[in-house]
């Protein structure tokens, strides 16, 4: 996002003839901040974010904001100190655990007022947002093919709440989190998120693992602040944080200070979200197991679908999909169709779409040799399925491990049933 010059000077006016201590003051000064933030100048930011505190010293978005500008200023130390005043303020009081270190005693809490913008340490040019802000309406539901299950459990625990006012108001505090998407590699899992923000008219913002850890220090947990604060700014909006494994994992597993400090980051903006606040925030992942407990207690990500393998009918929606736009042959006639769905169990939606374009080089590479076009055959179908194996296998055992040890739920039960039918684990 690249704002115009002239808009921090109008913004900057606007801030210079507030009076210092005026609260009315702090939405604006929390928003030139962030927009400093997102422009690399995390100086500027810092000393926006600390004059809203001064003015509003228990304001949690301008607490989030100083915490992401500290730590992109590389003053760790304010970073940590802000961040614990936020999660104590969420928390009612006090600190959770994971704002203090064991052993040592409770972060001191920054005075705003008194401590003055530390000096830059990093060269404050940060590199644009990597991520992908793309337009809202370009996929939706109805482009998912089949998956019925997880359209309906979507709609229970998403859409028809948030499409519903009423029903907003009403479960607002119910509906704060997020919601995790989670099955095996290539079940549609980036797709189906993909069309829940077209669904809900919103921006989607899209991060990878990639986009998030940078490569200095300091800079992953502000790419995670700034994902936010530009989703805030045009909302409706949907953070969708892709491969939540790689960006949230185990804060055990991965001990370092990098790891940690984006889980923490995660960690404030999700409690800092509220329910009406125009910001979504999905996730999808390959392996639950390997995400950090803390992102799934309640009001982070709590609510969790369970994408599994296209069922029969989903697979012949899929393939039917597939199979629009390409020269298909009369002989792939309704009863070829269903052969083909029975052979392709546990057949991930990413392996039908490779199965179909293997089809298709082979009727390509005939139609080359005689010069014509050559539709795709039954035979060429065939052909691609017994070249193409399912790859879902590995990650459904390595699910039937994980089942031993989890609990019960909704998307245990069903991944339980669906291991059962296909005698896996
Ligand atoms: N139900 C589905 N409907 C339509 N396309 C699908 C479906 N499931 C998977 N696909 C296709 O498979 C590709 C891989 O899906 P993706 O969303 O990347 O899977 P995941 O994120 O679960 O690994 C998508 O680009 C899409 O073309
Ligand atoms: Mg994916």
């Amino acid at each position: 996002m690249t704002v115009d010059r002239s808009v921090f000077q109008a913004l900057e006016t606007a801030a210079a003839n507030m009076a210092p201590t005026d609260p009315t003051g702090v939405p604006l000064r929390v928003h030139l901040a962030g927009l400093y933030l997102s422009a690399g100048d995390a100086a500027l930011a810092l000393q926006h974010a600390t004059a809203a505190l001064a003015a509003s010293p228990h304001d949690t978005t301008a607490l989030s904001v100083a915490a992401a500008s500290a730590s992109a200023a590389g003053n760790e130390q304010l970073a940590e100190g802000y961040r614990a005043v936020h999660a104590a303020l969420l928390s009612g009081g006090t600190a959770p655990a994971e704002a203090k270190t064991p052993g040592s005693p409770e972060p001191a809490a920054p005075a705003p007022t008194a401590s003055p913008a530390p000096a830059p340490v990093l060269d404050p040019v940060v590199p644009p947002a990597g991520w992908d802000s793309s337009d809202p309406n370009l996929v939706t539901l109805a482009d998912v093919a089949g998956m019925t299950d997880v359209k309906q459990r979507l709609h229970r625990s998403l859409l028809g709440p948030m499409q519903n006012p009423q029903l907003r108001e009403a479960f607002g505090k119910q509906l704060r989190g997020g919601l995790m998407l989670w099955g095996p590699p290539g079940t549609g899992k980036t797709f189906i998120a993909r069309a829940l923000s077209g669904e809900l008219g919103a921006k989607f913002f899209s991060a990878t693992p990639a986009d998030i850890y940078g490569s200095y220090f300091g800079q992953s947990e502000q790419n995670i602040a700034r994902l936010f604060i530009e989703a805030r700014q045009e909302t409706p909006g949907v953070v969708f944080l892709d491969e939540l494994d790689a960006i949230g994992g185990r804060r055990s597993r991965r001990n370092t200070d990098q790891a940690r400090a984006v889980v923490n980051q995660l960690l404030v903006e999700l409690d800092g979200m509220e329910s009406n606040d125009g910001v979504y925030v999905l996730a999808a992942t390959n392996a639950p197991w390997d995400v950090d407990e803390a992102l799934r207690r309640p009001g982070r990500f709590d609510r969790t679908v369970l994408v599994l393998p296209p069922d029969a009918p989903a697979r012949e929606a899929l393939l039917r999909l597939q199979f629009e736009g390409r020269p298909i042959a009369p002989d792939v006639d309704q009863a070829a169709v269903d052969s083909l769905v029975r052979g392709t169990e546990m057949f991930s939606g990413a392996d039908l779409v490779r199965l179909v374009e293997a089809a298709t080089e082979r009727a390509l590479e005939r139609s080359m040799q005689v010069g014509l076009v050559s539709p795709v055959t039954d035979a060429d179908l065939r052909a691609a399925l017994r070249d193409t194996p399912p790859s879902t296998r590995a990650w459904l055992s390595t699910a039937a491990t994980y089942l031993a040890h989890a609990g019960a739920g909704e998307d245990f039960d069903e991944l339980r049933g669906y291991l059962r039918t296909h005698k896996i684990g």
